[in-house]
């Protein structure tokens, strides 16, 4: 559940990200290239399929195509809609919180690149249109990274004040236990007349932990606003959140709640939430006042809004125990049985069953990303695959070409695997790396 690319500064502003500038070129380099797209479009698919299904509609396949069928058929399974799942149960309970705001979730996961990036004034060289990242159906449409990509579309219709957006997104990411490369965000966005503003959007924040100015020079008011505008909506934000959130964690008496200055391209000023959940400050959202431009450009230029968009998988995991991110997936009755719409219990683990490491050594090519490797496992280990992590990396004094190691942790969430059935799908996988991604194997 990374949000850290959308979090992603322009570098002219700030240096601090994952990302550095030669990365950054390297990574963006592909979407326009070809690479490495064009290989993993092979895996798993069919020769002779020259499109891509989603729910039923058919998308031209072209050299920037690297969804694959494992991911594809995520789509279908809607775990946000399915009754007495633990994602649904949390849905709800912050729909009953917002109970005057439009709920919508039913939209469709394939999305424009214009919807997921563009619409919300992403520049053309962030990080978050990485192909190593982001799933692309074609060139310009793609599995939506986040339910963001919605925002001007539903702006557009003018029929709510608020609504709350749940959906499935999808990144290509590591492999470990609070990682998939499919989770559940809901999105919540309010806006107000900005000539009634006084009056719409005042709140008492006395007693809460919403302090100080708005104002600050990496967390700046919009141009488009005056400081009056930004501070009553953000304060609206901050307010409703820390209901929202207290309300959530109810059995947590005194919950504390701190407020984390952020970035996205699609709101200043920016915000993240976290809460001291059991001795760790857990990162619960982010949000903002929504870009002006984007108010207009959705035919919203009289009224002033905010935004947040929230995990659903990570507040779930703690709120109901959840060890392992693949569980929200599985249709063993042992897990589903412990969940009734409404409740929110916690989840009593059956037996894991024994893992399984196998590591894999190979000399990479240039450009290769450790995402491209894990896309690889995912496609033919499935869940089989808990965790895949670097152990190794070196680079030959000679020759300068880089050498890695993964170690991935087979283990199967309903049943015991042979040594021998590991070792196939081991094989499977380096052959399909080195064939896939041109890598050496060792
Ligand atoms: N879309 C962001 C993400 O996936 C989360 C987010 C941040 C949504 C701020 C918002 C917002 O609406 O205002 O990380």
């Amino acid at each position: 559940m990374t949000t850290r690319w959308l979090g992603y500064r322009p570098i002219a502003k700030v240096f601090s990200n994952r990302f550095l500038l030669p990365q950054i070129s390297r990574r963006i380099a592909p979407i326009c290239q070809a690479w490495p797209c064009r290989n993993l479009a092979s895996l798993n698919t069919p020769a002779a399929d020259d499109s891509v299904e989603i729910l039923g509609q058919r998308f031209p396949r072209d050299k920037n195509t690297n969804v694959t069928t494992t991911i594809t058929a995520k789509t279908a399974r809607l775990l946000h809609r399915q009754p007495n799942h633990p994602i649904n149960i949390l849905k709800r309970r912050i729909e009953a919180h917002f109970e005057n705001y439009k709920v919508v979730d039913s939209m469709n996961p394939a999305v424009t690149t214009q919807q997921n990036f563009d619409s919300l004034l992403f520049t053309a060289d962030h990080p978050g249109r990485a192909p190593t990242d982001t799933y692309y159906i074609n060139s310009n449409t793609v599995l939506r990274t986040h339910t963001s990509a919605h925002q001007s579309e539903v702006l557009k219709t003018r029929e709510a004040e608020g609504y709350l957006l749940t959906a499935d997104v999808y990144r290509r990411d590591e492999i470990d236990v609070s990682h998939y490369p499919v989770f559940h965000q809901m999105e919540g966005l309010r806006t107000f007349d900005r000539k009634n503003l006084e009056a719409e959007a005042a709140v008492n924040v006395a007693g809460t932990s919403i302090k100080g100015a708005v104002l600050s020079e990496t967390n700046p008011v919009q141009l488009a606003h005056t400081t009056r505008e930004a501070e009553l909506v953000d304060q609206h934000l901050r307010h409703s959140l820390e209901g929202m959130v207290r309300d959530l964690f109810r059995e947590e008496k005194d919950l504390e709640i701190r407020w984390i200055e952020a970035y996205f391209p699609f709101t200043s000023p920016s915000w993240e939430m976290e809460v001291l959940y059991r001795g760790s400050w857990l990162e619960l959202l982010g949000c903002g006042v929504i870009q002006q431009k984007i108010m207009d450009d959705a035919n919203n230029a009289d009224r002033v809004g905010w935004a947040f968009g929230l995990g659903l998988e990570r507040i779930a995991m703690v709120m109901f125990d959840i060890p392992d991110i693949r569980l929200f997936w599985s249709s063993d009755e042992r897990f589903l049985s412990q969940f009734s719409s409404g409740q929110i219990v916690k989840f009593q683990p059956f037996s894991k069953y024994p893992a399984c490491y196998k590591d894999v050594s190979f000399w990479c090519n240039e450009g290769f990303h450790d995402n491209d490797f894990a896309e690889v496992v995912r496609d033919v280990a499935g869940d089989m695959a808990e965790d895949v992590k670097l152990i190794d990396k070196f680079e030959h004094p000679k020759t300068k070409r880089v050498s890695r190691c993964f170690r991935i942790n087979y283990r199967s969430m309903d049943r015991t695997c042979t040594n021998e059935e590991v070792d196939k799908i081991q094989d499977e996988v380096r052959r399909v790396a080195a064939t896939t991604l041109g890598v050496e194997l060792r």
